[in-house]
């Protein structure tokens, strides 16, 4: 098969196609042939050599697959073979997304809803998994919060603002000027440009906050949320803003995203239903893998894919 691997930690030029084996599925795996492949921010950092979660190179990067079921591991009775799928397997160890077949755990992938393409459920898994258990699961969300998505044009962010909605939230979310648009037309109730003021001065009384971009984040939204509220962070926070935290009644949640595949079940479910759209800035060839984690880094809207 080709894959995209990388011999060295580096800019996106270390990213290179090559023939590699191709991957035999074990006992409860299937063997996945690969339409496409979500790029998420953690590939470039793993790929730089920031966050090694795949230890040193060579390796291949990627999580977010969807394509069609080539081949059953023993035991395999959950798919046949054909069958289309879509799922974020094995993170944060190596799933290997970046290639045209990928051997993944049956229970960690989940049937491809019919109201999207591949394109569209390759750029969900990672994504639509984070902001499902962000809201879902760490956040407990119940229809009628008031709920602030920060970064909300971002990938985990547009779907974030659709998911909450969907369970009946009342979204706030923040962007830059020319992302309130877009974030508007998702079913944000209220659009705030984080460019233009604090947005502690805008809001308040808030039960969730989904907490994407870091810095002073976590400490500026402690100021809007109210007693017995949460705050759910996709990154690290200090002792400080946890102390803080817990004077105020909030809870804070740090949390890493894991495969789930009830809860892909329900973003597939989600879609049918026509309440999550996931929206592709733009998709590329394999061969390109570089090039579209160099595009992702500009903060283009939704999400970057690559075709394979
Ligand atoms: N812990 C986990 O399990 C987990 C899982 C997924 C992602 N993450 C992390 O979460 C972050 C977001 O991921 P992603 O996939 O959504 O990335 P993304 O698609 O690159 O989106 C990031 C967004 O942040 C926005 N942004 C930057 N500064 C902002 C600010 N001050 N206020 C509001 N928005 C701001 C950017 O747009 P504008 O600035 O133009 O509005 C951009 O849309 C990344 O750091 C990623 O590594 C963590």
């Amino acid at each position: 098969m080709r894959a995209v691997i990388q011999n060295t930690v580096g800019e996106p030029d270390v990213l290179v196609i090559a023939n590699q084996p191709d991957p035999t599925p074990k006992a409860g795996e299937v063997l996945v042939r690969v339409k496409a492949a979500g790029i998420n921010p953690v590939d470039g950092a793993v790929r730089a050599g920031y966050f090694p979660l795949l230890g040193e190179p060579p390796f291949i990067l990627g999580w977010d697959i969807s394509g069609s079921v080539e081949a059953l591991g023993a035991g395999v009775t959950s798919f046949k073979i054909g069958d289309e799928v879509f799922g974020m397997p094995r993170f944060p160890k190596q799933a290997a997304a970046y290639a045209e077949l990928a051997a993944v755990p049956a229970d960690e992938i989940a049937l491809k809803p019919k109201g999207a393409d591949h394109i569209q459920t390759g750029a969900l898994p990672l994504a639509g998994l984070t902001a499902w258990q962000g809201l879902v699961r760490h956040g407990a969300l119940k229809s009628g919060q008031r709920v602030l998505v920060h970064a909300a044009a971002g990938g985990v962010g547009h779907l974030a603002v659709q998911i909450a909605k969907a369970r009946g939230a009342y979204v706030i979310a923040t962007a830059s000027p020319n992302k309130l648009d877009f974030v508007r037309k998702l079913g944000a109730d209220e659009v705030i440009d984080y460019t233009k003021g604090d947005f502690t001065s805008q809001i308040s009384d808030i039960d969730l906050v989904l907490e994407p971009v870091g810095g002073d984040h976590a400490d500026r939204s402690l100021k809007v949320i109210k007693r017995g509220g949460v705050l759910v962070s996709l990154l690290n926070v200090n002792d400080t803003t946890k102390a803080q935290a817990s004077t105020h009644d909030i809870r804070v949640e740090r949390m890493s995203v894991v495969p789930d595949r009830e809860a892909l079940l329900e973003l597939g479910q989600l879609i049918d239903a026509g309440k999550l759209v996931v929206h592709v800035a733009k998709s590329f060839p394999l061969e390109q893998a570089g090039a579209a984690q160099a595009f992702l880094a500009t903060k283009p809207i939704g999400k970057v894919v690559l075709t394979v």
